[in-house]
């Protein structure tokens, strides 16, 4: 057995990314890894491949399990360049191998490789759709199992079943988390760690494909799993049920019923202690609230909360008529994510003119949050008289039901 062997026949040749802390936007506290595998049977089988500055480090894994030379499927479940990166290179390496990927997977990979590839290249590969097999000998078999957007149009998922063996899905993207770890398995690692992972990965990446992903969940939950390996951090063998009972919860939109998100930036402070303000009188009431300046916040750890809060209350002072930047800059992506079951309350302050509450109001309508008719708008430094939240935090809690 090798350090790169997973389980019998199964190796790990992706990449452990300890130094990235940004994925494009998202901060990754933690690292992440692109996951890459090896399958053996009677033939072999390599799904996915790393990004592209990793490739040197990728193909020596590859070597240190087979020659690459004796690959004879290379399979691409997802066309995005940390899976796809090294695309161009690894073919080379590749003599004997067939490529395969969804239809849409084919096109992605034209359409973002044409300048280093042979066109000619492209028409080799195979396209599969679903219920499509590959038997690679030994009692095992790939069944190919589309599921557009999740990531992408492309996305699709390996489900190898073995006679002999564990069943695996190879599923990308899905159940990923950007998680570096010298650990491959779920029970290896820090299961709180591991979970929260999965959870901002979710919010960050997947929260606005939720209604495809409750659809796709029962197709993929159909399949006699016993093993997950995803693209991103660890692989699942002892906690199967819990991380789909999460996609299960999170696609639905299920939230902590009665808690409360307070999201502002402040200018010269007026914003502030409104949303202080706000946070006492909600804690008061023994609500959950948790407060969030986006001066000191990254808005990809903000929208994890957002996802599960109940109540998003946005504030901003207006700056030239309109957002203060970082205000706009996270309602842009908490507009892109979609965050469900809300209900919103848009707060600010202003100095001789307003325009951001209205911003905030509006933009957050635009993502069918429940936005409360009531603002607060106080001109430039609130008086304590101003600062008295209790009627307007009344209707809030009788909206959130
Ligand atoms: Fe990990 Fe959609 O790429």
């Amino acid at each position: 057995m090798t350090h790169l062997e997973l389980m019998k026949d199964i190796y790990y040749v992706g990449y452990i990314d300890w130094e990235v802390r940004n994925f494009h936007g998202y901060s990754t506290h933690r690292g992440s890894s692109y996951n890459a595998y090896i399958v053996k049977g009677e033939k072999t089988v390599l799904i996915d491949a790393v990004k592209r500055p990793y490739f040197e480090s990728f193909l020596k894994s590859i070597k240190a399990v087979c020659d690459p030379a004796e690959i004879d499927y290379y399979i691409t479940n997802h066309v995005e360049m940390d899976h796809s990166g090294s695309f161009p290179l690894i073919i080379k390496h590749l003599p004997n191998a067939e490529l395969i990927a969804s239809q849409r997977g084919v096109d992605a990979l034209k359409a973002h490789f044409h300048e280093e590839v042979e066109e000619d290249l492209f028409n080799k590969i195979r396209a599969v759709k679903e219920g499509d097999t590959l038997d690679i000998g030994n009692g095992k078999k790939f069944t190919f199992v589309p599921i557009p957007m999740i990531h992408w149009p492309d996305s699709m998922v390996s489900f190898m079943s073995d006679e002999n063996g564990k069943n695996v899905l190879f599923c990308n993207d899905a159940f990923g988390q950007h998680y570096a770890t010298s650990k491959r398995w779920d029970d290896e690692n820090d299961l709180c760690e591991v979970m929260e992972e999965a959870e901002k990965y979710y919010a960050n990446i997947l929260l606005h494909l939720s209604g495809l992903i409750a659809k796709a969940l029962p197709k993929v939950g159909a399949l006699p799993i016993d093993i997950i390996c995803p693209s991103h951090g660890v692989c699942w063998r002892s906690n199967i049920g819990k991380i789909i009972d999460a996609y299960k919860k999170w696609s639905a939109g299920e939230i902590d019923k009665n808690s409360v998100l307070i999201v502002y930036d402040t200018m010269w402070e007026s914003t502030s202690k409104i949303a202080k303000a706000l946070f006492k009188e909600i804690s008061h009431r023994s609500i959950p609230v948790k407060r969030y300046r986006l001066t000191n916040a990254d808005y990809s750890d903000v929208i994890t909360e957002a996802m599960k809060a109940r109540a998003i209350l946005v504030g901003s002072p207006t700056l030239n008529n309109g957002l203060y930047p970082t205000v706009a800059e996270y309602l842009s992506y908490q507009k892109g994510l979609k965050p469900m079951n809300k209900i919103g309350l848009a707060f600010g302050s202003y100095g001789w003119g307003g325009g951001a509450v209205k911003e905030i109001a509006e933009i957050m309508k635009a993502t069918k949050i429940d936005v409360l008719d009531e603002t607060i708008e106080i001109k430039f430094v609130p008086k304590p008289e101003d600062l008295d939240f209790k009627e307007i935090i009344d209707k809030l809690i009788e909206k959130m039901g």
